[in-house]
């Protein structure tokens, strides 16, 4: 296996990913494969989320194959119990427990329906970088989400949000017009965000959101991305009837969405995309709430079909570079926000001999 990271290295470690909605996690073992890391994750008796390394110090058995006993994993070989900060506290037929019997623990916050892991160095694992999306947990936002699993790259969805332009072509029958490709936009970025801006003023609204504003006439229409490196995507969408000031920040008239796209890395080539659409209006109306969930995983499916395609072709040619038009300056951005991050690693000794680890693993 080739061991140079920086080329092969597709993720960040020192980064927030999903590693679950809040109600995934529960009194019982979960596994799941981060960033190529098998992962065990549970919640303690008092709701505290753990995650440890999914292989037993002994002999390597993936501890999820073991049970919980109280708030510790028995492995299911011969019987280690190791707890929630991954020291072992139990050794049959033993009474010196070895010092160095433990499993690596991943730093773990719960937040805004979702519990983040870091994978990285654990130092680094400041809660200021989660993303900010307080809107999928609060009283002035309504909504729902999913998971959908992808076969591909978790980079091919970032840069599938980030040029929404798409949405004419894969998202025709729903959110997709030929406003939305004609339409230009601004990008800006800061070192961890990538923003676009995208108005289509006095358009024929598509058809999901006429039916949502359920009346006649053309609508001023936004989206605007925000990329929060390393794999979440933002965007703050919606339509107001034209001429009813949205351009000039009056959204009264018209409906306002918020999408939050979270593509954790399962590994190089798959992810585990979580997603969820919100909305500032009609907020106890749960009927809305599943037609709004329902659609979103309708439309995701969509690119689902055309990211899996994708990956494969890449797969195919491995020595064709993308080209970026005009309408790629948003996953350009994001793209190369991504790889300083792998490149600063590399700089760092401590996480390079991680990755080197990983790698040849
Ligand atoms: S492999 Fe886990 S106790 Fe032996
Ligand atoms: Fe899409």
């Amino acid at each position: 296996m080739n061991l140079s990271p920086a080329t092969d290295r597709t993720f960040p470690m020192n980064s927030w990913y999903v590693a679950a909605w809040d109600y995934e996690l529960e009194h019982k073992l979960l596994a799941r494969k981060i960033c190529d890391q098998p992962v065990v994750l549970y919640r303690c008796k008092d709701g505290t989320p753990v995650a440890l390394e999914d292989a037993c110090w002994h002999r390597l058995l993936p501890l999820s194959a073991g049970s919980l006993v109280n708030d510790e994993v028995r492995c299911g070989y011969h019987g280690l119990v190791f707890n929630p900060q991954g020291r072992c506290t139990h050794m049959p037929s033993q009474e010196t427990l070895n010092p160095s019997a433990c499993v690596k623990t991943y730093p773990l916050v719960e937040r805004h329906r979702f519990v983040w892991i870091w994978m990285g160095e654990a130092a680094k694992a400041d809660p200021d970088l989660i993303p900010d999306v307080f809107q999928n947990h609060h009283p002035q936002w309504s909504g729902d989400g999913g998971i959908t699993d992808l076969a591909c790259d978790y980079r091919l969805l970032v840069d599938n949000l980030m040029d929404l332009t798409h949405e004419t072509y894969v998202h025709g029958s729903s959110i997709g017009n030929d406003a939305v490709a004609e339409a230009p936009f601004t990008v800006r970025h800061t070192d961890d965000n990538v923003f676009l801006t995208r108005w289509m003023l006095d358009i024929d609204p598509p058809p999901f959101f006429k039916k949502q504003l359920g009346k006649p006439g053309n609508v001023d229409r936004w989206q605007m991305i925000t990329f929060h490196s390393a794999a979440t995507v933002t965007i703050d969408v919606g339509v107001a009837p034209t001429g009813t000031g949205a351009p000039e920040g009056d959204r009264s008239a018209g409906l306002s969405g918020f999408v939050i796209h979270s593509a954790t890395p399962v590994n190089a080539t798959s992810c585990r995309y979580f997603w969820a659409f919100l909305r500032n209006y009609k907020l106890a109306d749960q009927r809305l709430t599943t037609e709004w969930r329902e659609a979103a995983r309708r439309i995701f499916g969509e690119d689902k079909s055309v990211l899996e395609l994708q990956q494969k072709a890449v797969e195919q040619y491995p020595d064709r570079e993308f080209y970026f038009l005009n309408i790629d300056g948003g996953a350009m951005w994001a793209r190369r926000l991504i790889d300083r991050q792998i490149a600063a690693e590399i700089a760092q000794p401590d996480t390079a001999k991680l990755i080197l680890r990983q790698a040849a693993g």
